[in-house]
């Protein structure tokens, strides 16, 4: 089904949890989800699970994330009392990669990079999203000016579904408010500099006055995208 401008209209007078609810009622389950559990998507998962909204929650286990992430996760799932999938990257790919590039071949260059981040990320996620009418990203517009023209519903032709940005439009403070008003669980990287966290081996923490994402691939000058949202920036 194609939404019409009139319905993605008004999804964006709700607010987030309200937006999710429509946009179930319009897809009823073939609405999904995917969470890094950083903290725009410990919210996400804090609104969807205390609105009991029928969002599947999938994260995308790339096997080099931050210890913190996996207790994060375990923490998360017995808090909600709900369960998040996890979608690994195809054993063969992986192997392949690292007997080419070596385990960590991914600093070696941006083609060796974007290859590690395309078997172990891009194409998990096109497996996740199988079958699915949206896909809810905890995507906001203030990350990176990639993401500033992000709308709220628009859609992929390339996966042929609906992306769904609930948070696009919320600024860092907001986040932060309701992670303190809900006592939401989140990754401990945050408060000792680390604000966009992906791989361990890719992230770094942040100084003051840094660009938020100044941490991700910080070797790469100005590659800050791994594949899974559009634009590869030269
Ligand atoms: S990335 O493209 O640089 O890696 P970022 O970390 O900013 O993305 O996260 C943006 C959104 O992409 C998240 O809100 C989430 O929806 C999705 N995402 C990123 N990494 C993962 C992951 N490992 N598992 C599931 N979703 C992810
Ligand atoms: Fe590989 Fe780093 Fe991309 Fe993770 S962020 S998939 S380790 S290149």
């Amino acid at each position: 089904m194609k939404l019409t401008e009139e319905q993605i209209q008004e999804a964006g007078r709700l607010d987030a949890a309200g937006a999710i609810r429509l946009v179930t009622e319009w897809f009823p389950g073939k609405v999904c989800f995917s969470t890094s559990l950083g903290q725009e998507d410990q919210v996400l998962t804090d609104l969807i699970c205390r609105h009991e909204l029928p969002v599947r929650i999938f994260s995308l286990d790339t096997g080099r994330l931050f210890n913190e992430a996996y207790e994060l996760l375990d923490r998360t799932t017995a808090r909600y009392k709900r369960k998040i999938a996890l979608y690994f990257p195809e054993p063969a790919d992986v192997e392949t990669y690292v007997q080419d590039k070596g385990i960590n071949g991914f600093y070696e260059s941006v083609e060796n990079r974007k290859a590690c981040c395309h078997i172990r990320k891009v194409l998990p996620l096109n497996r996740a999203l199988q079958g699915m009418d949206v896909w809810i990203t905890g995507l906001r517009a203030e990350q990176s000016d990639n993401r500033q023209d992000m709308p709220l519903l628009e859609w992929d032709e390339s996966r042929r579904l609906y992306k769904f940005n609930p948070l696009i439009n919320w600024s860092y403070e907001e986040m932060m408010a309701y992670i303190r008003e809900w006592n939401v669980p989140y990754n401990p990287l945050h408060d000792k500099g680390f604000v966009s966290i992906g791989c361990a081996p890719c992230t770094r923490a942040i100084e003051p006055g840094e660009h938020p994402r100044a941490g991700r691939w910080w070797w790469e000058t100005s590659q800050k995208e791994c594949g899974l949202h559009g634009v590869q920036k030269k």
